[in-house]
């Protein structure tokens, strides 16, 4: 199908095992370990999955002074591992990115799914639009994993009535957006191995063109008997992608999708959270995985993955050669997850949330064994350290830190960097 944006062909842009093979732990890509903050700013829940509210051109949103943010939360009385069950969207606002009040629940009970997963919110001239994952169905009595990529419009934001922080209420409007096709993206049936993905929608506004996007994360369908990954039927499990829907109309309640812009076939099943940020004519794509979503012979990390092409379409090309621009470091491999990144002048700063500190279990169903005080105990659920990187073409590599769930306004400018672990801080 073409239309007006139709750009070359050889899409997807394929994230190969010998490029992956190179992955490796370094002190550009390694974070600093994380200690708890002196005090949690969202005591009382666990928050983990987070996005700004953004404005089209991709920077954070200033409202009034604040900016927003939109977490998956539960309450913190509940178990880790229980957290993906129940998940629902809470907003928080802070008037510094330091302090954080607590919101509310986004939705007044009218959203898809049993459950909702990551997303991606636009202010729009005052109106507020959010993209989820609505998992399972509504009101279902045993727990499904079949996910929709959904939409609300109709929000409103406002400054609280006491004049300190923020409300956001209105008369949303819910529609189910997508859906995979079985042809670009896996259905749940036609899935071989882990659980198939169909989640995390991400609004992006090509600078460029103009044209307005939705990125997501998927899977490609591999049919049993395919030749790919030299037809290794283990290795073919492994097929996450990031696909893409546009709007011809500009309706951002009506999207069509296209072709994935990449794929991690015989390399990676989950392609998780992905965005674009775009700098000098660059776009850079970025994507969470984890160390055990890699296929058989791929030793990679929980981490921040990165590509970067000339155009929104591609061809992309790993950043580093192998893709990785941040990890945990080796000690604390779980210690965060769910990173996003956006340019803040000539940086690109980098929220994730705060996940397991001192947990070197194997996987995360490890975590589930020890005693529930424990589990609770090991629990971040709160924002990690805002991580400082520079992109230098190809080339990438962490600077320094904010503090914990710092996000500066596009107004305001960046402390010092200051030297981090022995390592030299700065350009
Ligand atoms: C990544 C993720 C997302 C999903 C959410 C569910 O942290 O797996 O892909 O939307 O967690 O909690």
């Amino acid at each position: 199908m073409t239309n007006q944006f139709s750009h070359g062909g050889g899409r997807p842009s394929a994230w190969t095992r010998s490029q992956a093979a190179g992955l490796e732990r370094t002190d550009r890509t390694v974070a600093p370990i994380i200690y708890p903050a002196p005090s949690d700013p969202f005591d009382g829940w666990h928050i983990w999955d987070t996005w700004p509210v953004r404005t089209r051109d991709g920077t954070i949103a200033e409202i009034d002074g604040y900016r927003v943010i939109v977490s998956l939360t539960t309450e913190d009385t509940l178990l880790p591992g229980k957290r993906h069950d129940l998940a629902e969207l809470h907003y928080f606002y802070s008037p510094d990115g330091r302090r954080w009040g607590h919101g509310g629940p986004l939705f007044d009970g009218g959203a898809f799914g049993s459950r909702q997963w990551a997303g991606s919110a636009l202010y729009d001239d005052g109106d507020l639009y959010v993209f989820y994952t609505a998992s399972g169905s509504r009101g279902e009595s045993e727990l499904t994993y079949t996910q929709r990529i959904a939409g609300a419009e109709g929000g409103r934001v406002s400054v609280s009535p006491d004049g300190e922080g923020i409300t956001i209420d209105g008369d949303w409007r819910h529609e189910v957006l997508l859906e995979p096709d079985g042809r670009f993206y896996e259905r749940e049936g036609q899935s071989r191995g882990m659980i198939y993905t169909f989640r995390d929608p991400w609004f992006f506004e090509d600078p460029e063109t103009g044209e307005t996007t939705l990125l997501f994360e998927a899977n490609t369908p591999v049919p049993e008997g395919s030749d790919r990954c030299d037809g290794d039927p283990v290795q073919q499990e492994f097929n996450g992608s990031v696909g893409m829907a546009i709007t011809e109309s500009g309706d951002l309640m009506d999207w069509e999708l296209r072709e994935p812009l990449v794929d991690a076939v015989c390399v990676n099943q989950e392609l998780e959270r992905p965005h674009v940020a775009h700098k000098n004519g660059s776009y850079y794509l970025f994507v969470s995985s984890h160390r055990h979503t890699f296929a058989p012979g791929i030793e990679g990390f929980d981490g921040l993955y990165g590509f970067v092409a000339d155009d929104l379409y591609g061809p992309y090309r790993p950043l580093n050669g192998h893709g990785l621009v941040a990890t945990n470091p080796a000690n604390a491999p779980f210690q965060a997850y769910s990173w996003i990144g956006y340019f803040h002048r000539d940086e690109l700063l980098v929220t994730s949330f705060f996940n397991y500190y001192d947990y070197v279990g194997e996987s995360l169903d490890g975590i589930a064994q020890l005693p529930e005080s424990e589990q609770l105990r090991r629990f971040g659920g709160t924002l990690a350290p805002t991580l400082r990187i520079r992109l230098d073409g190809d080339r990438t590599r962490i600077l320094g830190t904010l503090d914990h769930g710092h996000l500066p306004l596009p107004s305001e400018p960046l402390p010092e960097l200051r030297s981090f672990e022995g390592r030299t801080a700065g350009y």
